[in-house]
């Protein structure tokens, strides 16, 4: 039996679960991880013995604008669920606590180095301090208290369902749209991207095999500059380059994502993964085809968001 404990804040989207609704090994509780009673409560009542927190506020553009939120349901959710947890669980034999966390805590990686789970960790923006912060919380628990956490850090996921504040969608979006492209900066910013897929099966084979106490970085090995993405998605998209708009940088944006994801590979096993130039176009597809799915988001508070944050570009 799955539980998924979901605040449904802006990106949250029962729309996306649609095709598992219905299972009867499912079951949807709206509600927020900072409400330790309310946590504490499902965890007795439903006998949870695995909990995997995908919860987060994940947008560092949003953590530019304001940071509190991030702080609040990072790490003081994070907390709260450490704390339900051993309250129910005690020693927590025989349980297992993942938390899903991110190749931004080790900050920007000069090119030539790759970061590994030992790397020091480095934040630069609110978003990648509270991941940081709530990672060190999470690993002091298993030293101090024995709970049987690990840690799982991703690099960029990208395909299907992404809400279109992160960059593949965006672009996609407003290239469908013959909207500006604006890309921050220089444009030759490196992310790593792994399909969304080929990450949650990772992140399960974590869950499964991993040892408690341990981190594993979850990467793809495709390292892509932004500028080339986004001529990427014009291209596939038949559009011209001079949508393409170089604008003020992110504050504080990290030049580059890279980490050695040898350690899962070893100690968990690896899959065959989407190939990036597949996967992009799958996705590209996927956006063209639901329309309904985005133009909802878009006519929504989304609006908003987005003239916010384009206009101090
Ligand atoms: O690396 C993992 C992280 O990936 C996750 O932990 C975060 O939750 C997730 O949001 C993502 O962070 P990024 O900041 O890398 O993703 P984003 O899609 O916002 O931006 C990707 C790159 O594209 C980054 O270098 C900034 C650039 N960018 C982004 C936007 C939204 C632009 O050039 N223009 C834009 O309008």
């Amino acid at each position: 039996m799955v539980v998924n404990l979901d605040k449904l804040t802006y990106a949250g989207n029962l729309e996306n679960l649609r095709d598992i609704e219905s299972n009867p090994q499912y079951s949807f509780i709206k509600g927020d991880i900072c409400d330790r009673p309310l946590v504490t409560q499902i965890i007795t009542d439903h006998n949870i013995d695995t909990i995997v927190n995908f919860a987060a506020e994940t947008h560092v553009d949003r953590s530019i604008l304001s940071s509190a939120e991030f702080i609040q349901t990072n790490i003081g959710g994070v907390q709260a669920l450490l704390d339900a947890a051993r309250e129910v669980w005690g020693e927590g034999v025989g349980k297992r606590f993942l938390q899903i966390s991110t190749d931004e805590v080790y900050g920007s990686i000069p090119e030539g180095q790759l970061s590994s789970e030992t790397f020091p960790l480095s934040p630069n923006n609110p978003y990648s301090a509270s991941k940081a912060a709530a990672d060190l919380l999470v690993l002091s628990y298993y030293k101090t208290f024995k709970f049987p956490a690990l840690i799982t850090r991703s690099s960029n996921n990208y395909g299907p369902y992404q809400f279109p504040e992160k960059v593949i969608p965006l672009m996609i979006l407003n290239a469908l749209a013959d909207k500006e492209l604006p890309v921050y900066g220089d444009g030759l910013n490196i992310r790593d991207w792994i399909y969304v897929e080929d990450n949650c099966r990772m992140v399960d084979m974590v869950l499964h095999k991993g040892k408690i106490g341990e981190i594993y970085n979850i990467g793809a090995g495709n390292e892509v500059k932004n500028i080339d993405l986004v001529r990427t998605i014009l291209k596939e998209l038949g559009k011209s380059e001079s949508l393409i708009h170089l604008v003020n940088d992110r504050p504080g944006h990290d030049r580059r994502y890279a980490m050695d994801f040898s350690k899962v590979k070893q100690d968990v096993g690896s899959l065959e993964s989407v190939d990036f130039k597949e996967g992009i176009k799958q996705t590209i597809k996927w956006y063209r085809d639901n329309p309904a799915w985005w133009g909802d988001i878009l006519r929504g508070s989304y609006k908003d968001y987005y003239a916010k944050v384009y206009s101090r570009r």
